[in-house]
């Protein structure tokens, strides 16, 4: 099984970017699976449902989400009736939608998507250790679903790593968001999960993290608000992960980095070359 895990998609760009790429990649790489954090896709603030619509008919599977998932706050609402829309399961008891869930790929593979968030540097949220550990001991790896994929959306480094090794050999990947800057530190850990520390944004990366610079650089500098964030309208780089999934065990047998498009170094999956 193939799977693509595209980072924090920031603003129009960044869905631009989703938009005209996405569906050309599934084609290439001839993938099973897509999933896509979409956090930050409505001016850099939550997703409205024609953007979370948009995603989905580009390719993405399922959409995960963060922080800021509730910054539109339609998103209360219909996040109820969208299935393939997740936000943070570790999120308190009664919020609406929901932090997991058990999806089909086209050809019949069980996929289960996690998105749990990290309490480093964030809000006070319930432990995500715990959560995930809950939904790996209902669904389990080849006994549930034939691969699970976690999006750690985390600002410390250090408990996206805890998080990688608390799983490790119990699930297919663990992919660190939320930080929207891509890391290098893409590995199979020992057991077998696949791990990277951000997998980056889609966006704008002439920018301070996917925004209009002027305004961050302003507050850094005089500790005083002039404006709004607004998202970089620059051409955007789509960033993420592709992951190679063994069938027999649901374990991951490679995983590489995709940077397409924009400012960053470009880069894909060599192993997806020839499907
Ligand atoms: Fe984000
Ligand atoms: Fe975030």
């Amino acid at each position: 099984m193939r799977i693509l895990f595209l980072g924090d998609v920031v603003g129009r760009s960044g869905r631009q970017a989703v938009i005209e790429q996405l569906p050309g990649l599934r084609e290439r790489y001839a993938l099973d699976f897509v999933v896509v954090n979409g956090e930050n896709a409505a001016g850099g603030f939550g997703i409205t449902e024609p953007i979370l619509t948009e995603l989905l008919d580009a390719g993405a599977d399922v959409v995960t989400t963060g922080n800021h998932v509730f910054d539109q706050r339609e998103t209360l609402v219909f996040i109820e009736r969208q299935d393939r829309l997740l936000r943070p399961i570790n999120f308190p008891a009664g919020t609406p939608g929901k932090g997991a869930g058990l999806f089909k790929t086209k050809t019949g593979a069980d996929v289960l998507v996690v998105n749990a968030q990290g309490r480093v540097f964030m809000a006070d949220l319930d432990d995500p250790f715990r959560a995930v550990e809950r939904e790996l001991e209902a669904c389990g790896l080849k006994t549930g679903t034939d691969a699970i994929v976690i999006d750690f959306h985390a600002e410390a480094t250090s408990e996206k790593e805890a998080m990688g090794h608390f799983v490790d050999g119990r699930a297919t990947a663990v992919i660190g968001t939320h930080t929207h800057v891509p890391t290098a530190d893409e590995q199979i850990l020992r057991g077998g999960t696949a791990y990277i520390s951000d997998a980056g944004m889609c966006g704008d990366f002439d920018s301070v993290l996917g925004m209009d610079k002027q305004e961050p650089l302003t507050r850094f500098l005089t500790k005083i608000p002039t404006g709004r964030f607004a998202p970089a309208s620059g051409e955007a780089t789509l960033c993420g992960v592709a992951i190679e999934v063994d069938d027999q065990t649901g374990l991951a047998q490679a995983i590489a980095p995709l940077r397409l498009g924009g400012r960053l170094s470009q880069t894909e999956p060599a192993f997806f070359a020839e499907p």
